[in-house]
């Protein structure tokens, strides 16, 4: 492998959600590869803090802060980004969230919530930077980050998932729809991943220390129904987005990936206590 083969040197990325989490695991994995990161967050001291990371690497960054729930919000930010840069080849829809609750206790404004933040931030950000890609004549990459739960039934996540598959189905259609301009368009699909968020850090600060290490009662539980035993680490998201949005993968697209330890295939099969594989536990 050459190092033109997955450097994205001169390449520049929109990363959504890029200020904690996932989003900024990514953000700093492609601007370690080279790339001009634009950090598009609602927090916007997340998004300086990110930008400073993307400089300390070298690379340019601009600190976007947004709302991807709000269109008029998103169109301006990706307006900023071809201002600054005057091109865009990478976006990474990752901005998204969830809060649990028994679909029946729903409100439909919670519904409205989930679907502006999951689907409809994605939406803005292809319609609004796809075109700018296809006006550069480079072709691009779109990588969404999904989730397993876009795959499998979810009690008291269900308007959640539902988003979640309908980003999984976007990415397939516009892999056919952006093809003939060279846009690749795939998915990362996380299993449980240690983020701020999951933490229930929404807003605060990100010092990384205080949150990537997962508990022992996380590990724990993990253990027996991921195959990898462990908890997700936001930079294997990050290394994942990077392949789908580099050379490495330029004959891939249409394709969710997987980044869940091996939970999407074990598909119902835990470990009972004593570590082996089961379907079904019994109490005795
Ligand atoms: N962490 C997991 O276990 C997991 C599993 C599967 C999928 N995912 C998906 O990964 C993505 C990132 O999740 P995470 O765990 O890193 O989340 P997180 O809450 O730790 O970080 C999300 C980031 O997005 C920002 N954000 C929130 N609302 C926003 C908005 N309206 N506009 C712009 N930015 C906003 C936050 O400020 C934060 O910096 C989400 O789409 C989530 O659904 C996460």
């Amino acid at each position: 492998m050459q190092p033109q083969d997955y450097l994205l040197t001169d390449k520049v990325a929109i990363v959504t959600g890029g200020g904690g989490g996932i989003g900024r695991a990514i953000a700093l994995e492609l601007a370690s590869a080279g790339a001009d990161i634009v950090v598009a967050d609602i927090v916007p001291e997340r998004c300086q803090e990110v930008a400073e990371r993307v400089r300390e690497l070298g690379r340019s960054a601009l600190a976007a802060p947004t709302d991807m729930a709000d269109t008029g919000q998103v169109n301006a930010m990706v307006e900023q980004a071809d201002q600054r840069f005057g091109r865009i080849d990478i976006l990474v829809n990752n901005a998204g969230g969830v809060s649990g609750r028994a679909f029946l206790e729903q409100s439909e404004r919670s519904w409205r919530k989930h679907i502006d933040l999951n689907l409809i931030s994605m939406f803005a950000a292809t319609s609004a930077a796809a075109p700018i890609m296809i006006r550069g004549g480079r072709g691009g990459a779109i990588v969404n980050v999904t989730s397993i739960e876009a795959s499998r039934a979810a009690p008291a996540y269900a308007v959640y998932a539902a988003c979640k598959a309908g980003m999984n189905n976007f990415t397939r259609t516009m892999a056919l729809e952006l093809a003939d301009h060279d846009i690749r368009v795939n998915a990362i699909a996380p299993d449980y991943t240690v983020t701020p968020g999951t933490r229930g850090n929404w807003t605060g600060s990100v010092d990384p220390a205080a949150w990537r290490q997962p508990s022992q009662g996380q590990q724990e539980a993990t253990a027996r129904r991921i195959p990898l035993r462990r908890p997700g680490i936001d930079a294997e998201c990050g290394k994942a987005a990077l392949y789908l949005a580099s050379p490495m993968s330029s004959y891939v697209t249409g394709v969710v990936l997987p980044v869940d330890g091996g939970s999407w295939a074990s598909s119902g099969w835990i470990r009972d206590r004593s570590g082996q594989w089961t379907l079904m536990e019994v109490n005795e």
